[in-house]
């Protein structure tokens, strides 16, 4: 299902929704799954758990406090009634001050009940639910992203005042850790993504997951931990407190109380699956926009030298205004359910209101016990509002972090995930593997080959035929989707993708190198290489005679991607780092392209003299370069089509490499 009803229910659209994460739709069972497995980000930071839960619970004092002394005020200092003749009973927690004030004159319990206004006012704030609020302070727009940088710092406080001020940091602090250690998590998964991956997803999905999708947790582990709780015991002590002063006077009061809870619950229930929906949809348009923006910036040479800048801008524009309209859909959702739940506990307030004040005229209560009922049918109704927005909040929340769990539950390349004694000695087998990538293309079919040490094994193929995709399966940059490879026997799926990797140079099709200096980038997976074997690497691949040149020679400091070099410059150089690796399997993609006859001729040569204790595997087109291999696989269309050598393959009169090499 996509992430909401665009197009009635056809996929989403491409262009702001995700490409690999599109079955978004959760059930109740889902969302409860996501929350259960967001407990153990908190479980390592109980203590400061359980010291927020306490500073919560004291949050309650100025709420359920607070009321009395302003009765007091009225009814004992204003109107001067006896504090002995009132019918409604002050609660137990109260009595102790009452005890201590009992007998005073109005100016005296005056006096008295302005210190405890005062002592209340340092302690917990002014009002009796100033509710403390901060942010990370940062500069926030109308979305999903910006709210969510805010969050990660943001704390809150039931109260003011120096416990409101603990509580807040005490909030902040035990935020930050939680968010920490999930989006920690994730960034550590996304970097042993399989490539294929992040080719399909792209780096500015992974920058909003980390960044934006991750803050959600601290909502979860509040929402189904803290708030429940306290709300449940607030509602619970405000309506035992109004049963205990007011239920001989007027019950019915305290039915209103109890009435508010449930009746939240059930208006706000039917809109949290809208709520998840809007939330998904909006969160993931947030990431298409960050991936225009990726992409138009890390590809600007080719935007700016195909004149492209109005169409990238007329892209990022789409994606954001997207964006932004996704989030007035989880603002309107938001209103909604503010406004019925409100609405509704406003009925019963003033119902309520009407009760006391026709106790008042009636003279059954005093002028004071308005303000006192207000004050308590305030905590219950806050706490009603609270719990039932909870199940909306933790259905927005999922959606966030439920984004960030699809990327940790990706199957990745798990380090010390098997046996790490690896050291190829005979063979490489492919046993009738296949691959096909996350999008669906089959790119491999029934692949079965043995390659031993001592040989080399061309891959030869027209384009698209599959040759890199099988050459990346031998260090695991791919998994095979069906079969199995296996290094002397031992399926690869066994041993621990670090060890496996570290059996294998790959010199790659499209060259990497970084803005360091030649000799760093040749020892990239060598460090400890000695010089006579950098110079002697770099010689087999030709690149020493144009690096003696360079100004600083094997110190030259090379621009940003190897850019002040030539193609075929680079390319000697990536050969000569394969080369200087030393590992039982060198793989070559493409080796050849760029090199002169000259140059092609000593790499050959030097091929044949490196294969003796290793196995080799080139991906060419040239003749020169394959004629000499011990085997041959010729591929198409994802198959090998035949295998040999060449002149086992050129003996078959109507063969598929006969024609491919004769063009
Ligand atoms: N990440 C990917 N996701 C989906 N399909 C892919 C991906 N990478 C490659 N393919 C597809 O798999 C097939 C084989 O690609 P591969 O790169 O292995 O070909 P190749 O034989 O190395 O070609 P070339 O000679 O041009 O390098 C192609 O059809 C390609 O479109
Ligand atoms: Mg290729």
């Amino acid at each position: 299902m996509p992430p909401e009803g665009r197009g009635g229910g056809t996929r989403p659209a491409p262009l702001f929704d995700d490409h690999i994460d599109v079955d978004t739709e959760m059930t109740a069972r889902d969302v409860l799954r996501v929350v259960g497995r967001c407990i153990a980000y908190v479980r390592p930071h109980w203590r400061l758990f359980v010291l927020k839960f306490g500073l919560m619970l004291g949050t309650f004092v100025p709420l359920l406090v607070a009321p009395w002394p302003a009765k007091i005020l009225v009814d004992h200092v204003v109107l001067e009634h006896p504090l002995t003749d009132s019918a409604v009973r002050f609660p137990p927690f109260f009595m102790p001050f009452i005890g201590a004030v009992e007998g005073m004159d109005p100016a005296g319990l005056l006096l008295a009940t302005l210190a405890l206004v005062l002592v209340l006012v340092v302690l917990f704030g002014a009002g009796m639910a100033e509710t403390r609020d901060n942010t990370a302070f940062l500069a926030q727009g109308q979305d999903t992203a910006t709210q969510s940088e805010n969050m990660i710092s943001a704390g809150w406080s039931l109260s003011g005042g120096l416990w409101g001020l603990g509580d807040l940091l005490c909030n902040i602090r035990l935020v930050q850790r939680v968010t920490d250690s999930f989006r920690t998590h994730l960034f550590r998964r996304l970097l042993r993504l399989p490539m294929t991956v992040l080719d399909d997803q792209r780096i500015g999905d992974g920058i909003y997951r980390t960044m934006y999708d991750a803050p959600a947790v601290q909502g979860i582990c509040f929402d189904i931990t803290l708030t429940p709780v306290v709300s449940v015991l607030l509602a619970a002590v405000s309506v035992y407190v109004m049963e205990y002063s007011f239920g001989h006077i007027v019950p019915e009061l305290v039915w209103l109380g109890v009435a508010t809870m449930p009746l939240a619950l059930l208006l706000t229930a039917p809109l949290a699956g809208l709520a998840r929906r809007t939330s998904q949809a909006s969160r993931s348009s947030g990431s298409a926009t960050t991936n225009r923006m990726e992409e138009g910036a890390a590809h600007v040479a080719a935007v700016q030298s195909h004149g492209a800048e109005a169409g990238e801008r007329a892209n990022f524009a789409d994606a954001s205004k997207e964006s932004f309209r996704r989030h007035r859909h989880v603002v309107a959702v938001d209103v909604a359910i503010n406004l019925c739940s409100g609405l509704a506990l406003l009925v019963l307030g003033v119902r309520a209101f009407v009760v006391v004040t026709d106790g008042i005229v009636l003279g059954d209560l005093l002028p004071g016990d308005l303000l006192v009922v207000l004050g308590l049918f305030g905590g219950v109704a806050a706490a009603s509002l609270t719990l039932g927005r909870l199940w909306v909040d933790l259905q927005k929340n999922a959606a966030g972090v439920r984004r960030v769990f699809f990327f940790i539950d990706l199957p990745g390349d798990d380090a010390a995930s098997g046996r790490t004694a690896v050291s190829v000695s005979s063979d490489v087998v492919f046993d009738r593997v296949g691959l096909v990538y996350p999008d669906g293309r089959e790119a491999l079919r029934d692949i079965s080959f043995e390659a031993r040490v001592g040989q080399t094994v061309a891959l030869v193929g027209p384009t698209g035929a599959g040759k890199t995709s099988l050459a990346y399966m031998i260090p695991r940059f791919l998994r095979p989707t069906a079969g199995r490879v296996l290094f002397d026997g031992v399926d690869l799926g066994e041993l621990d993708v670090d060890a496996v990797r570290a059996q294998v140079a790959y010199v790659f099709q499209e060259h990497v190198l970084f803005s360091q200096s030649v000799g760093d980038n040749l020892r990239l997976g060598r460090p400890d290489a000695s010089d006579p074997e950098l110079e002697e690497a770099a010689r087999v691949s030709g690149a020493h005679a144009f690096v003696s040149t360079l100004a600083d020679g094997y110190g030259t400091v090379l621009g940003n991607g190897g850019g002040t070099l030539s193609v075929g410059q680079k390319q000697r150089i990536s050969i000569a780092r394969g080369l200087l690796r030393d590992a039982p399997i060198l793989i070559l993609d493409e080796p050849t392209a760029a090199l002169d006859p000259e140059t092609e001729r000593t790499l050959v040569a030097a091929l044949e003299d490196i294969k003796r204790d290793r196995i080799v595997f080139v991906i060419a087109h040239r003749l020169s370069t394959i004629a000499g291999a011990d085997r041959i696989l010729f591929m198409e269309e994802g198959r090998i089509v035949e295998q040999g050598s060449h002149e086992e393959l050129m003996a078959l009169p109507d063969g598929a490499y006969r024609r491919f090499v004769t063009g």
